[in-house]
């Protein structure tokens, strides 16, 4: 152990540089196998069935976006004999671990059953337990077993922070971050399947649960915590923040594009869910509202009769991809994304050094925000509409 609950061979800046997901599955490849050996000395069937997975999910997949953020944004704001490589490793997994629970617990609530490119947790249960009782019942046992993983690695992200020792006022900065983060997915989650269910389709609503949901806990919150960690000053921490939201919304508007118009062996996920789910997202939104500017009678009825069709076909998917290009919204949000991306950036000149730390921090940042996607299918994604009709901006919408 190098100290601070790292293992050995960590406690070095540079080397964790090299590849800082590695350095954080090195983190998380230590912590889980005492976590699942402590769980087996509980019962060796929740070990294997639940503990294991969830340790196995956390540890085999992602794009590690969230403590790589965190990551340069700490090495971009702290100097090189300063930066405490532990606590930055350990809040980073724990960042991880954190997003095991959202994904899981996303995946019950949204009825998918592929994620990372594999069944989802619950649907590896649902697998496991075939033909013990009704499909019915199974289907119920591996949901509650999903929520239970889920909560699983919450339990085990709370830890983490919990015992990463941090001086006094940095604890404290970071105590706060870590339960606003939490109690912000929360309320974002609830506001998307409460919109679900009600067809709440306004487009503030849409863009503030994007926010909630997902722009926060995955953007802005990560590098929050790296400026914490890093003892930023108040401006540093605020240009961060600000470019941060501005990110994580493009970034969960980029996953809403996806989801539709991504292609499956790419985003791995299922393509089509938020239609068959009737997902408030915002680019439903956008197209309902431009249908009904341009008296679309035809458009409308197919988002109405689509949304929340869980038998929804191919054919069917194919109609409303036509509407959502069709009536502009597709472009809309390209446009809005680029517009984001733009505006983060913006934030950071003149707060973080250009090259180096500062640099690499930007490329994730742009990356993460929209860049790195794409049909995957060879057709070319419309460029940005510069006379583009989303007049509110990202910052509007979350108040900064
Ligand atoms: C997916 O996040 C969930 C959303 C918030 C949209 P990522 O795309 O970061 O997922 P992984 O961790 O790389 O699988
Ligand atoms: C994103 O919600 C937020 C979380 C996963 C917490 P989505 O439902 O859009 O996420 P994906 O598309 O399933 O990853
Ligand atoms: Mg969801
Ligand atoms: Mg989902
Ligand atoms: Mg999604």
């Amino acid at each position: 152990m190098a100290g601070d609950g790292v293992p050995a061979g960590l406690d070095d800046v540079r080397a964790v540089d090299a590849d800082v997901p590695a350095a954080v599955g090195r983190v998380l490849d230590h912590v889980l196998a005492e976590r699942v050996a402590r769980a087996r000395a509980m019962d060796a069937r929740f070990a294997g069935e639940l503990a294991g997975r969830v340790s196995r999910f956390t540890r085999s997949g992602g794009k590690r976006t969230r403590s790589q953020l965190l990551w340069w944004t700490l090495r971009a704001c702290a100097g090189t004999d300063e930066v405490p490589v532990a606590a930055g490793l350990r809040i980073g997994a724990a960042l991880e671990l954190l997003q095991t629970c959202a994904l899981v617990h996303d995946d019950v609530m949204d009825g998918s059953a592929l994620r990372r490119g594999r069944p989802a947790l619950h649907a590896q249960l649902r697998a496991e337990y075939a033909g013990a009782a009704s499909p019915e019942r199974v289907a119920r046992f591996a949901e509650a077993g999903g929520l239970l993983a889920g909560d699983l690695a919450l339990a085990w992200s709370d830890d983490m922070v919990a015992g990463t020792p941090l001086a006094p006022v940095t604890a404290g900065v970071v105590r706060r971050l870590w339960s606003d983060t939490r109690t912000e997915m929360v309320a974002g989650q609830y506001l998307d399947v409460q919109g679900q269910l009600t067809g709440a389709y306004t487009l503030s609503r849409a863009l503030r649960t994007a926010c909630l949901k997902s722009g926060r806990y995955s953007v802005e919150r990560p590098l929050a915590l790296g400026a914490a960690l890093a003892g930023a000053d108040d401006a540093t921490t605020r240009a961060l923040c600000a470019a941060g939201i501005r990110m994580g919304m493009a970034f969960q508007l980029r996953d809403d594009l996806d989801d539709v118009f991504g292609a499956p062996r790419r985003t791995g996920k299922p393509r089509g869910g938020d239609i068959r789910e009737g997902k408030p997202t915002c680019l439903v939104a956008l197209a309902r509202r431009r249908a009904a500017a341009m008296d679309d009678h035809r458009a409308l009825a197919v988002l109405d009769r689509s949304l929340g069709d869980p038998r929804l076909t191919d054919a069917d998917l194919d109609r409303v991809r036509e509407v959502l290009t069709g009536t502009g919204a597709r472009e809309a949000v390209e446009s809005r994304i680029s517009r984001l991306v733009g505006q983060g950036l913006y934030r950071l000149d003149g707060v973080l050094p250009e090259h180096g730390a500062g640099g690499r921090l930007r490329e994730l940042l742009t990356r993460t925000a929209g860049g790195a996607a794409g049909d995957g299918d060879g057709a070319p994604r419309p460029g940005p509409d510069p006379a583009g009709s989303l007049a509110a901006s990202g910052a509007r919408e979350t108040g900064r």
